[in-house]
Parts: C-alpha cells; structure tokens; sequence
C-alpha cells in the first residue's frame, strides 16, 4: 500500500540502520551520515533496545525532518527489522534504499559510491569487503575467517557469483527492492542478506560490488551469535540443494 501519490517524484535515498543496543555507536554514525549524505533520509528500526537506543533515536527525529524511527516490539533479528524498515520505505515512495549497520562498521562517506553504482544502473549495489580494493580493518581472525569462509561456501554452493554475499552495507533500486519483498522472505539473521543476494540474482538483477572498508566496531558489541551462523549454515545448504535438485530435474526432462 504506497502512502505517496504516486504522480509525486520519487523521495531520494532512505537509509535503513537496523538498531538492538547501540545508544553509544549510533550517535556518531547518524552524524558521519548526515554530513556525508545530507539529502539522505534515515530510519531507525529499533527493536525495543534496552539501552535506551530507541528513545535516543525518538529525540533527534523530533529535531531533525531526515530522521525517522520505527519503534518495534523486541528483538526479532535483522531479516525482519530490515524487511519492517523496507516496507516503511517503499509505502512513502523512496527511489533508492540502503542498509547500513548502525556501529559506523560501514563508512557513511563511502555510501556515496554505492549510490552512483545504482544510478549507473545496477539494481543492487553492494559495499565489498572482498572485491580487489576492498579491506577489513581491525577485525578479530575468527571474524575474518568466518567471513571469508561463508562467502566462499556461499560462491561455491549458490553459484550467485558475489564475492561478500553476506555484506550488510547495500543500496537498493526501489523496483527490485519492491518484487523481493513480494517474496516471502523468512531468513531471521545474517543469512538475510544472502537469502536477499540469492533472490535479486534468481531476479536477473543487476548486481554491482563496490569496494569498501570495514571498520570493527569502537562501540557496543557484535549481535553476531551461534544460533546466526548455525541458521546461516542450515538454509545455504538446504538452498544450494534445492538448486542442485532443480538443474537436475531439468537435465532429466
Ligand atoms: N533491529 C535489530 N534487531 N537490529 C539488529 C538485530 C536485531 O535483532 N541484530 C543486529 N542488529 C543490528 C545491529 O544493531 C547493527 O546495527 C547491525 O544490525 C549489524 O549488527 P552487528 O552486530 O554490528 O553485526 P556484525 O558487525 O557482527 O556483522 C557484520 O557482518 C555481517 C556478516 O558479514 C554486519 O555488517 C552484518 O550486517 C553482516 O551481515
Ligand atoms: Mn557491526
């Protein structure tokens, strides 16, 4: 249901930072982003954050016109509040949407580049860690080999050939973004955004890899868990096979 008459032109960029606990990252993040991409809108989807995130976030949308938040009810994942925050964005008629994570792990001055890939015409941009020129700064090894190994299971398993499939700094084409979200999409953690990957390629989407650089946090915790990296292990095998089972039904036809 679009709330904006669709003969209005398109909003410009909103920039979707999904929040659980993070009042002391997200206060210099919203300001690096505002400063580097003034004309961006923002909105906060905060999911109930004990830390008092939301409230935080609630204050500054009262001063500032750029900046909404979305209020949930608990802590239900990054598939849902991405998605949540999506449908938000596409009701008022936003043209691009972006996902960034609210620790400035992903630089706001370099969000700028993934939106000149889309208005090139890529229908997805994606801010890499793994493409030549793309870096990792002071991550933990374990990160970095975990990283490193689920886009390599990933590469190989799917075959969607992105190099970070499991990125979360991105920029959406509303259009692709819309016929995903018709899609029933159910993936609760991390593997949201190769379950989103996987679907825009199965779309025929343009897929573009910008380089970035990934800075560790300097603020708050990772909400990276075990239940995260044992649903991401479960679904990309069980998608790889049933790729697998659909080629070989169609070399036996
Ligand atoms: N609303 C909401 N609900 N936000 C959440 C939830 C949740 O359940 N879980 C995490 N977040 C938010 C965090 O507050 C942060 O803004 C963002 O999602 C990413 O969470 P991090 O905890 O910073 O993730 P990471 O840095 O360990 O993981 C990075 O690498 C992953 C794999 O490559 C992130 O860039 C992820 O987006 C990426 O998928
Ligand atoms: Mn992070």
């Amino acid at each position: 249901m679009r709330v904006r008459p669709s003969n209005h032109p398109p909003l410009p960029l909103l920039v979707v930072i999904p929040t659980y606990d993070e009042i002391e990252a997200l206060p210099g993040t919203l300001e690096r982003l505002r400063a580097a991409v003034p004309a961006a809108h923002v909105l906060v989807v905060d999911d109930a954050s004990p830390d008092g995130t939301g409230q935080w976030a609630q204050q500054q949308a009262q001063t500032d016109p750029a900046v909404h938040v979305l209020h949930r009810e608990g802590k239900q994942g990054l598939g849902p509040a991405y998605l949540a925050g999506f449908a938000w964005g596409l009701e008022r008629g936003y043209a691009l949407l972006a996902e960034m994570d609210a620790d400035a792990s992903h630089r706001p001055e370099q969000l700028p580049g993934l939106v000149e890939a889309v208005r090139r015409g890529a229908d997805l941009a994606i801010g890499s860690r793994w493409v030549p020129c793309g870096q990792v700064h002071h991550w933990p090894l374990r990160r970095l080999l975990l990283s490193r190994g689920a886009n390599t299971y990933v590469r190989l398993w799917l075959g969607i050939g992105v190099a970070d499939a499991t990125a979360g700094f991105r920029v959406f084409r509303a259009e692709l973004l819309q016929r995903l979200m018709d899609q029933t999409i159910a993936s609760q953690g991390y593997c949201f955004q190769v379950d989103m990957t996987r679907r825009a390629r199965e779309l025929g989407a343009l897929i573009t890899e910008v380089p970035i650089d990934f800075d560790e946090r300097t603020e708050g915790a990772s909400k990276m868990s075990g239940d995260i990296v044992r649903e991401a292990l479960v679904k990309v095998t069980a998608w790889g096979l049933a790729r697998r089972t659909q080629q070989l039904r169609g070399l036996l036809r």
